[in-house]
């Protein structure tokens, strides 16, 4: 029951709503970290409840590996690393949306050794390189989350409406920009789920502190310090409870509002070990030469002992490291204390109280103002940062560290939480989060000569973003420009515009425009990612230019779709509105243009109201990228088939790990049936025949263990036919016995009839069955007759039986999104 406890507070705020059935489905939270991601599970029938890996651990290393074709996950990829750091992906997450050329790569390669990074595709992204392949990290991050979500779905009751996941929310670290949180979104699109949301860490555990807690009508700020493995962030939040109008007594929300963010994208736990490590490695250089720096394996497990020292050194002021064998047969033992260590970390310390400055400053608060301090992920653990926090951040004031969260599964409750928030599936407790925009998005317009014309802001810092259409001012008479697309003053992409005035033109020629206005179609979602979906002139019509002729009233229909949209009414994209008209220049070359379709007048209206219609000319355009790149469509579906085909190898797997494992628990029954003398086998063979039996178990093991691993489904079923000879034997011989002895009983039982006639009968049938089966009941390894089933019973009253369904892989997948995206050029 202990477990149970930190989630109990969450569960009685999450209640089901019965909303019908297609609405209601479960929602997977995952606190996605560098070193290690947690899970956590809300669904109708089970209690909101942390996702158990497969050996009922909380959490799990973060990463996959590659066994041949096989995949471990978690700590049993982490397991393999040292025997083949070139085959295990670990702690990738700083190098989603990053090229080989970044240094989140460069100190990737440092931490990891035996690590090939290779840039994946055109995009200015990241693959790991393996012997004969290569995985973009994307595509790793979708094998993990299938890989949680098929833990998740495990939990779920069996029926059909809610045994699948197709929700997910994911923790980000604040400072993730707009292409590194799309490719969380595209990992989990490859892996078949929908992201509800993308949370901040600071408020996914704000939002999992505040369930727990009730707040008065004064706003109260509290910071949330996270120092994961990778990086440090400090939130600033504030809660406030609001009063309902209408309701005078009780009926409030909850606001979590972020007031500011400051981060050291660098400063985490990997930080530290690297310093521990280099302790150890110039330790072991000194006594035994440099000749280690070439044997990749040897720095994986000096890496790993320095982890564990860095660990230990938390709670204890000397360590001894140890590590056997480590390079050239040397076992290598030394002390390290936590003087030295913190000598070593010298450099680092002052760069705790940044992030709080900083956010502080973007809130225009002081230290003073703040209440508390929650201290979240496992690097906050480290002593000396707590003596730094205290001294140099809290003034001395040590009463404001808060340490009465649960560091470890705050920010998966709370990120679950949101998810169910967002999803609106479920009644929950309200809470309002506000987490604004902490940076600005804009776009720079040039000539096509790069003459810089000028900015324009679309998203200011501050906005909670939303899908607008932005008027842009453009010179008169400009035929050709480009758009340069920034978040934060760093380029996302870039349009490259053409014909601008050719089709203002083909706007103006049928309609009959007052103002023509210049058009931008941006987004930046409630996860923070900055996409546009296009660029037109538009303007309003009060007049249809041809004469009504052939109206009716789908024209009609459409053009209130039209206006609707405009209004900012409809919810699916652009392109499905105004496409109804034909496009005079369709572009047959790339999705990554707009359709150039345009809702000219001509479905003219006999009916048309005083009201003005908003027309539309689309202008073609060009995507370009000046650094890093998200999937395209093609991309994100030759990942998806290359996942599918994966699972396939599984399943296939799996039927053969269950072959093997009848084989391996077949062969050790026949020996214990013989060894322990069993009646009916001594009963029905003679010595020789078992002796030559227990040979043929005892060989079937060994092969087993030999070749067994590699052989294929055929080979093992034939294997466990082979086994089945004996027992088959067996059965025949009994069979036999029992049909000489229903002979027998026949002969005698007519002999009493033709005395007594009336009870016979009866007492006939109990003893021969009329509905014996005839043929031979042991088919295959693989037949489960009723026969078959009933005398290993017999025998072994617990044994299961013998049947091997392929499980299925899955098929369903969530309603596609409609979502414009920049694909391939
Ligand atoms: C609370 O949040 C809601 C939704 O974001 C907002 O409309 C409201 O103004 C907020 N109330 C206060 C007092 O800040
Ligand atoms: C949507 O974003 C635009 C552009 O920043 C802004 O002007 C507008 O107020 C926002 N609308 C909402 C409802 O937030
Ligand atoms: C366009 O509108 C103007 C003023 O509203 C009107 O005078 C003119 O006749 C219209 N032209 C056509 C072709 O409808
Ligand atoms: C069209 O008219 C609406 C008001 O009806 C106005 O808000 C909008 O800015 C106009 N659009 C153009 C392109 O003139
Ligand atoms: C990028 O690669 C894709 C697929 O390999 C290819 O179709 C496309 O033309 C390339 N784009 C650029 C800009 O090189």
């Amino acid at each position: 029951m202990i477990r149970m406890r930190p989630l109990l507070f969450l569960t009685f705020l999450i209640t089901l709503v019965l909303i019908p059935a297609p609405a209601l489905a479960a929602i997977l939270g995952i606190d996605f970290g560098q070193s290690t991601t947690k899970a956590a599970l809300v669904a109708p029938g089970v209690p909101f409840e942390i996702v158990l890996t497969r050996d009922s651990k909380r959490k799990d290393v973060s990463g996959v590996a590659f066994k041949g074709e096989e995949r471990l996950y978690g700590s049993a990829a982490a397991g393999i690393a040292p025997r083949t750091p070139s085959a295990a992906f670990l702690h990738f997450k700083p190098l989603l949306g990053r090229s080989v050329s970044s240094s989140e790569a460069k100190t990737y390669l440092e931490q990891h050794h035996g690590i090939e990074l290779i840039p994946s595709g055109n995009r200015s992204t990241v693959s790991f390189k393996t012997d004969d392949s290569s995985f973009p990290v994307e595509e790793l991050l979708a094998m993990s989350i299938s890989h949680i979500k098929a833990l998740g779905e495990e939990m779920l009751p069996k029926s059909s409406a809610t045994s699948r996941i197709y929700d997910v929310a994911i923790t980000v670290p604040p400072y993730f920009d707009s292409v590194q949180r799309k490719a969380i979104i595209d990992a989990a699109e490859i892996a078949g789920v929908r992201v509800t949301a993308l949370v901040p860490d600071g408020v996914a555990t704000a939002i999992n502190y505040a369930s727990a807690r009730s707040f008065g009508n004064e706003k109260q700020y509290h910071f949330v310090l996270d120092m994961g493995a990778g990086s440090t962030s400090a939130t600033l939040v504030s809660f406030q409870e609001v009063q309902e109008r209408g309701h005078r007594f009780g009926k409030s929300t909850l606001n979590i509002t972020v007031e500011g963010v400051g981060f050291d994208q660098n400063l985490g736990g990997d930080l530290l070990d690297q310093r521990i490590y280099e302790i150890l490695l110039a330790r072991f250089i000194e006594a035994h030469g440099d000749g280690i720096l070439s044997s990749p394996r040897a720095l994986v497990r000096l890496h790993k002992e320095a982890e564990r020292v860095k660990t230990i050194l938390s709670a204890n002021t000397e360590v001894k490291a140890s590590v056997e064998s480590l390079y050239d047969d040397i076992d290598f033992r030394t002390m390290v204390s936590r003087a030295e260590f913190e000598d070593a970390i010298q450099d680092v310390l002052p760069r705790v109280t940044k992030p709080f400055d900083d956010a502080l400053q973007a809130a225009n608060l002081d230290i003073l103002d703040i209440q508390s301090v929650i201290l979240m992920g496992g690097t906050t653990r480290v002593p000396i940062f707590q003596q730094v926090l205290i001294k140099d951040v809290l003034k001395g004031d040590a009463s404001k560290l808060s340490k009465n969260v649960n560091a470890d599964e705050a920010a998966v409750m709370g990120a679950t939480f949101r998810g169910v928030s967002v999803s609106k599936q479920f009644k929950a407790k309200e809470i309002n989060v506000l987490d604004p925009a902490i940076w600005e998005y804009d776009v720079v317009v040039s000539n096509s000569d790069g003459g810089i014309i000028g900015t324009q802001a679309l998203f200011p810092k501050g906005s909670a973003g939303n899908r607008s259409l932005i008027e842009l001012q453009l010179p008169e008479n400009l035929e050709e420009a480009t758009l340069e697309f920034r978040e934060d003053g760093r380029p996302l992409f870039i349009y490259g515009l053409h014909s601008i005035q050719e089709s203002k033109k083909k706007l103006l020629q049928s309609n009959n425009c007052t103002e023509l206005i210049f058009v931008l179609d941006a987004e930046l979602t409630v996860s923070r990612v900055f996409d546009v979906h296009g660029v037109s002139w538009q303007c309003n019509v009060t007049r249809p230019v041809v004469p009504a002729e052939s109206d009716d009233s789908e024209a009609e229909d459409f053009k209130q779709k039209v206006f609707n949209y405009f209004k900012g009414e409809k919810s699916s994209p652009e392109g499905s509105t105004t496409e109804t008209t034909a496009a005079t220049e369709a572009p047959t070359d790339s999705e990554s243009m707009t359709a150039s379709s345009s809702t000219t007048s001509k479905r003219p209206q006999a009916t048309l109201p005083p009201k003005p219609r908003l027309v539309k000319q689309p202008v073609k355009y060009t995507v370009s990228y000046s650094g890093s790149r998200n999937m395209g469509r093609a991309t994100k579906a030759s990942s998806t088939a290359r996942l599918r085909a994966f699972d396939k190898l599984d399943s296939g797997r799996h039927a053969r790990d269950a072959v093997r494992n009848d084989i391996e628990s077949y062969s050790y029954r026949i020996r214990e049936w013989i060894e322990h003398e069993h009646q009916r086998f001594i009963e029905h063979s003679n010595e020789e025949e078992r002796q030559t039996f227990l040979r043929k178990a005892a060989g079937a093991l060994e092969w087993l263990y030999d070749e067994g691993e590699s052989m294929i489904l055929d080979k093992l079923e034939e294997k466990m036919k082979e086994l089945k000879e004996f027992e088959k034997t067996i059965f025949q011989r009994e069979k036999e016995k029992l049909a000489i002895i229903e002979a027998e009983l026949r002969a005698s039982a007519s002999a009493a009839a033709a005395e007594v006639s009336a009870e016979v009968d009866s007492a006939e049938e109990l003893v021969i069955p009329d509905d014996e089966p005839e043929e031979e009941p042991v088919e295959d390894g693989t037949s489960t007759s009723a026969t078959t089933t009933i005398l290993i019973s017999t025998v072994m009253p617990n044994t299961k039986t013998m049947s091997f369904e392929e499980s299925s892989t899955a098929e369903a997948e969530p309603e596609k999104i409609e979502e414009p995206q920049h694909d391939e050029l």
